[in-house]
């Protein structure tokens, strides 16, 4: 018998709206200055009505945390600080009863150097079974040409340990040795670690820097077969015992390069476009909408069962490893001022503050992830602006406080400031007193409502996570402009057009329609009616950063007029046979309620 999973889908994850958050950051319910999972039960209504679907939790497990948590002490327990065991499952279960699905990290490419395993493995003989958890060396010339991926920190991929009295191995910083998956007992303690947390009821696992696993002689040790054989015998694990559960890749790489770790539909359910994030920043900066229309043109088809998802920001840097040199130095230039904001190969910066708080910007980039093929992702604070602080290290200072209200601590915790895990925001733009979720709650036209609108919005239309994408060509490069289909269960056809003007100042487009002649586009946040469509090219014309989604529909019958019309009455419906269907167009700024009436309207269809 299967163990069920919390969704009853088991496609869910295509319809997901997934909001990435930390439990550190979140709430501290027990004044320590640090969140824990009480706190974030508490903040569960919030996320709730915000409307997403999925939570995504950065790692809660016991660690040293010399890289936030990424660094494992243990796989199967809580960091006390965070709270319990008892606490977590807690959490799950209330995530659960509002609708929730909960995405958690298996970091099993290394752990910290405090886990038990490499303690052991350290005092271990050389060739024993517990030393061979990991991979060690008498040299540091082995793999001399695998890259390192943490450029700014480390010379080099291989650490000595005087306890053992050996080099080992570590891709990414020299206190988080790489386990050795050649030694079959690691796989098992894996699956082991890995079925603790899905017995549990987790519903999702993000397999951290997956391509990784294994190191072979004469290669970049990167996507090597084994590796895709340990990924598909995790995946047939899951898929023998549990229903409805999914994996998601993060493996930094090309999307051809990607596209290796869906498999045949037999390895992970989801994967991570890295190289469409930067390209959305781009096109934004350069107000042309080729390096989109680019990188989509690269990325090829993935199995029926699979999924992208779709970022803006996350708790790393802005990587800009998937960009060519010219690229990279152009977004440097464009986005971090500062050197300060830079690190890494990447701009340690938040939505906001990369986008000059400029209101229209980020509602048109989070438009963008919220209407291309995949699943789209919102980082903590995103939905309300929060700025960072640039002048903490690593990448810290986009992994502030959650800013709830204007009171101390922003409403975090009640512990001395000083008592905090890091500073809340505190300058004149970004800082809590002027961004916090009361104070957008009580205004109708904050970034938060708005985001709560567009997330309501993407979910009355399936076609957003599973529909096909076509790019049309107008001459107007500003524009972006692409169609999205996707034929439901019941027949109907859903096919969206979305319009998006990437300039600073007003845009015209003529859109190639004439396949849609005679539809309707229903412009969506509003319902309104626009012009229908005819053999001539569309007009749209789109004020700075402004985007339309438009869906396609049928053009309305004309209604025969009821025999009980008078003539004068029937004549008036012959004059203006639309009128029937015109629902009241609703602003930007209109009440949240009553477009959640219009939403309402819109899924009763
Ligand atoms: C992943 C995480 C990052 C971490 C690294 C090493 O890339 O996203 O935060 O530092 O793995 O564990």
């Amino acid at each position: 018998m299967k163990k069920a999973g919390s969704a009853t889908d088991v496609l869910w994850f295509k319809d997901a709206i997934i909001y990435e958050l930390h439990v550190r950051a979140f709430q501290d319910s027990n004044g320590d200055g640090v969140g824990d999972f009480p706190g974030l039960i508490s903040r569960l209504d919030y996320l709730q009505d915000l409307g997403v679907t999925c939570l995504w939790l950065l790692p809660f497990f016991p660690s040293p945390l010399r890289d936030d948590g990424y660094d494992i002490a243990n796989y199967v327990d809580v960091n006390p600080v965070y709270g319990t065991l008892a606490d977590f499952k807690a959490f799950l279960d209330e995530a659960h009863k509002r609708g929730m699905q909960v995405l958690i990290e298996l970091v099993i490419n290394h752990t910290s150097d405090q886990h038990p395993w490499f303690q052991a493995a350290r005092n271990a003989p050389s060739g024993s079974p517990l030393r061979d958890f990991y991979v060690w060396s008498q040299d540091n010339q082995r793999y001399r040409d695998v890259p390192i991926i943490f450029k700014d920190t480390e010379k080099s991929n291989w650490a000595w340990d005087e306890v053992a009295g050996a080099y080992y191995w570590h891709r990414f910083f020299s206190h988080q040795p790489d386990l050795n998956f050649d030694n079959e007992a690691v796989m098992e303690e894996v699956l082991k670690a890995m079925r603790f947390w899905l017995d549990m009821g987790v519903d999702a696992l993000r397999m951290d820097a997956i391509p990784y696993l294994y190191e072979r002689d004469g290669t970049r040790c990167e996507s090597l077969p084994e590796t895709h054989a340990a990924i598909k015998r995790i995946r047939a694990a899951i898929d023998a015992d549990y229903t409805n559960r999914i994996i998601l890749a993060e493996a930094n790489q090309w999307p051809s390069d990607v596209r290796p770790y869906f498999g045949d539909g037999d390895e992970c359910h989801m994967a991570f476009h890295f190289p469409l994030m930067p390209r959305i920043y781009m096109a934004l900066r350069q107000e042309d909408r080729l390096p989109i229309t680019d990188i989509m043109a690269q990325t090829p088809p993935i199995p029926d069962n699979c999924q992208w998802a779709l970022f803006l920001r996350n708790h790393d840097e802005l990587t800009l490893e998937m960009v060519t040199d010219d690229e990279r130095d152009y977004m440097y230039y464009a986005y971090s001022a500062d050197p300060k904001m830079r690190i890494n190969v990447g701009i340690r910066r938040r939505l906001a503050p990369l986008v000059d708080n400029n209101r229209r910007r980020i509602e048109l980039l989070n438009s963008l992830i919220f209407s291309f093929p995949g699943t789209p992702i919102v980082y903590y604070g995103d939905e309300i602006g929060m700025g960072d602080n640039i002048y903490l290290g690593d990448r810290n200072g986009v992994r502030t406080p959650m800013h709830w209200n204007p009171d101390r601590n922003a409403g975090f915790s009640t512990a001395v400031p000083e008592r905090l895990y890091f500073p809340v925001v505190m300058d004149p733009i970004y800082g809590y007193q002027a961004v916090n979720v009361e104070t957008q709650l009580s205004d109708q036209s904050s970034l938060l409502h708005w985001t709560r609108n567009m997330i309501a919005l993407r979910k009355l239309f399936q076609v957003f996570g599973r529909g096909t994408l076509e790019f049309l060509s107008p001459t107007n490069r500003k524009v972006l402009a692409y169609l999205r289909r996707y034929t439901l269960l019941d027949g109907h056809i859903e096919t969206v057009l979305c319009v998006a003007n990437l300039s600073r100042f007003a845009q015209p487009a003529l859109l190639d329609l004439a396949q849609f002649a005679g539809c309707v586009p229903v412009e969506m946040l509003g319902y309104v009616p626009f012009p229908p469509i005819s053999q001539q090219l569309y007009a749209v014309t789109l004020t700075p950063y402004s985007f339309f989604w438009l869906e396609l529909q049928p053009a309305p019958e004309a209604p025969q007029p009821p025999a009980s019309l008078s003539d004068e009455e029937a004549a008036e419906l012959a004059r203006h046979p639309g009128d029937t269907e015109v629902q009241v167009p609703l602003t930007p700024d209109a009440p949240d309620t009553a477009q959640r009436s219009d939403l309402t309207r819109k899924t009763e269809r």
